[in-house]
């Protein structure tokens, strides 16, 4: 059996994205994260990866396609990948035609992502491979940037921060402009923000805030791939998810690091623009042809690669 490798990857990734191309600015996140949730689960059909969803649009009770658990490949054969799925990475900037949404999808040996169970939020710490192993996540946020600030040798005034714009960030914005740095303040997605942290010359230096598990999972294997820092914690926003996480036994004190998050380099991560943001071109569609681009992270020191590619339309 051949070893699915990026360049595979990323059929699943631009297929999703090319789907929800048609649902741009339109308004409606619903039949738009449909049609991205069919085309990447029908793609991973065909590339039949041997793995199975650890992470992805719910449980099966709630979705049909991409539901945890869910089995790709020879049903006969062991599970190879774990597998994290997210077909639309900002389904609210999809719909109202804002910057930003992608396609994203890791995979990761059997066993290696951490399973966050009922937890739907979590915490999350983001930054360049020179800060990895070196920011205590306890430590307050002025303490966090200072020591960011030394480790890229430049003032804590020139550090900027990603942070979503939600209500429950109010104080963290107000840490960060008293400890002397930016925040880059964006209404939704995260993966893209996490991603920039770890990217060298993104104009963003970290991401600090809560938001989803499927995203920070995400995040995770594609900073394990691009060599960076990443670190989470359980953090639950909703009352139901609050008790279900309380009931399952699960520490929403303990951050989690890299490591634990993600315990392999051989991960594989992709990640297709849908509108154009921080890290990816969207879609663009011209004559008869689509245009898209891919961050393709290979594992192992695989090189990073973006791919430009214009596929043929058939209607
Ligand atoms: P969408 O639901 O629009 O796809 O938004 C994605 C996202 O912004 C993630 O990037 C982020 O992790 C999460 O939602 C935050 O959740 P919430 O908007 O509920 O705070």
């Amino acid at each position: 059996m051949r070893r699915l490798d990026a360049y595979d990857l990323r059929e699943a990734t631009e297929a999703a994205a090319r789907a929800a191309y048609d649902w741009i600015g339109r308004g409606d996140k619903a039949q738009g994260d449909a049609a991205a949730i069919a085309a990447m689960a029908e793609a991973l059909e065909r590339l039949a990866p041997q793995g199975r969803i650890v992470i992805g649009e719910g449980p099966e009770e709630e979705t049909n396609q991409l539901y945890h658990g869910q089995r790709f490949g020879d049903p006969a054969q062991p599970v190879l990948w774990d597998i994290a799925a997210d077909p639309i990475e900002g389904t609210s900037f999809l719909a109202k035609g804002m910057t930003n949404a992608m396609a994203c999808v890791a995979i990761a040996p059997a066993g290696t992502l951490f399973d966050p169970g009922a937890a739907f939020y979590m915490e999350k710490f983001a930054a360049p491979a020179a800060a990895r192993g070196q920011i205590d996540p306890e430590a307050p946020v002025a303490d966090k940037l200072a020591t960011l600030a030394r480790l890229l040798d430049k003032p804590v005034e020139d550090i900027t921060v990603y942070v979503l714009e939600k209500p429950r960030h109010r104080e963290l914005v107000a840490r960060i402009h008293a400890a002397g740095a930016r925040v880059a303040l964006y209404p939704a997605g995260d993966v893209g923000g996490a991603v920039a942290a770890a990217l060298p010359h993104s104009g963003i230096d970290a991401l600090m805030g809560t938001g989803g598990c499927v995203e920070g999972i995400l995040s995770a294997t594609a900073i394990r791939g691009i060599g960076g820092e990443f670190m989470a914690r359980i953090d639950p926003q909703l009352a139901t998810e609050r008790r279900m996480v309380l009931a399952a036994g699960m520490d929403t004190k303990r951050w989690w690091n890299l490591d634990e998050l993600v315990r392999s380099d051989e991960v594989i991560f992709t990640a297709t623009g849908i509108t154009t943001g921080l890290v990816l071109d969207g879609v663009e569609r011209s004559g008869n042809s689509d245009r898209t681009q891919t961050l393709m992270i290979g594992g192992s020191g695989a090189p990073r690669q973006m791919l430009t590619s214009w596929h043929p339309r058939k209607d």
